[in-house]
């Protein structure tokens, strides 16, 4: 794993003199914002030495670095999930990747289905904190010091401070932003409803299919974190009646911009 990452990074660095200082990972129709880095250097995934590959169809699989808002990021276009047969600890590389190029702040974005009650489609939700019920964790395995601890402390899984300025930012342009527990399943299903009254139990907010392997690589990797959820619809049996996937992608496209806003905001903000 070590010298895998060191080969990569050693091409990567070859591409570009950029020093990146925030990585982006973004789910839920947000990719497109890899396309407005500037200055960027593109470099596809097939391309990096051990770099894992996209299988979800049409989607080229890129790394994009340069400036967004004036600040030196590392953007993700195509992001890895675990349904697709991907090793977990794979989905984990471009962490440490990022880490090595010297990544300090990482933002996170995601479509979930919305368990809390008071959220409604549409509704962006930070994640501040986390529930693995996928039963995986990318850290087993040997563990290289030079990445990261063995134990890894995760009572305070996203930097509280830069969220609590980006949510503070989003209301003063009138951007709500609602705080829930993001609960892990591995995919590719939806949840059955009798998984998702447990979820409920266990208090968690929100359920998806992606992030939290990222969340704690970054951890491991001592990257801050913020997290950010799409609510596109509620999960399996919230609502009398399901939202269709057209109605979903109708709540996607219409919270674009705005989400596009808040993953600004998370920039400036940190
Ligand atoms: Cl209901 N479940 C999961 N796991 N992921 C989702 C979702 C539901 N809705 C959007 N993404």
């Amino acid at each position: 794993m070590l010298s895998k990452v060191k080969k990569a990074v050693e091409y990567i660095k070859n591409q570009t003199d950029e020093k990146p200082l925030i990585g982006l990972i973004l789910g839920s129709g947000l990719g497109y914002l890899a396309d407005k880095v500037e200055n960027s250097k593109e470099i596809k995934y097939e391309d990096i030495p051990f770099f894992p590959s996209s299988t979800v169809k049409g989607h080229e699989g890129k790394m994009v670095i340069g400036n967004l808002e004036g600040i030196p990021v590392i953007a993700l276009k195509g992001r890895f999930h675990a349904y697709e047969g991907i090793n977990i600890k794979k989905i984990s590389f471009p962490i440490y990747i990022m880490k090595e190029l010297g990544v300090k702040g990482l933002i996170l974005t995601n479509a979930a289905g919305g368990i809390n009650r008071t959220y409604s489609p549409g509704d962006i939700v930070a994640n501040i904190d986390y529930i693995n019920l996928s039963m995986k964790n990318p850290l087993i395995g040997p563990n290289y010091e030079e990445l990261g601890p063995r134990f890894v402390p995760m009572a305070n899984p996203v930097d509280k401070k830069w969220l609590d300025s980006i949510i503070e930012q989003a209301s003063n342009i009138d951007i709500k932003i609602k705080k829930g527990t993001y609960a892990w399943f591995l995919g590719p299903t939806y949840e059955t409803p009798a998984e998702i009254k447990m979820a409920e139990k266990f208090q968690a907010d929100l359920v998806g299919m992606s992030t939290m392997p990222e969340v704690i690589a970054a951890n491991h990797a001592g990257i801050r974190v913020v997290s950010f959820s799409a609510c596109t619809n509620m999960a399996a049996g919230i609502l009398p009646e399901p939202l269709n996937h057209e109605d979903v992608m109708k709540v996607t496209d219409r919270i674009k911009p705005k989400f596009e806003n808040v993953v600004k905001i998370a920039l400036k903000m940190f």
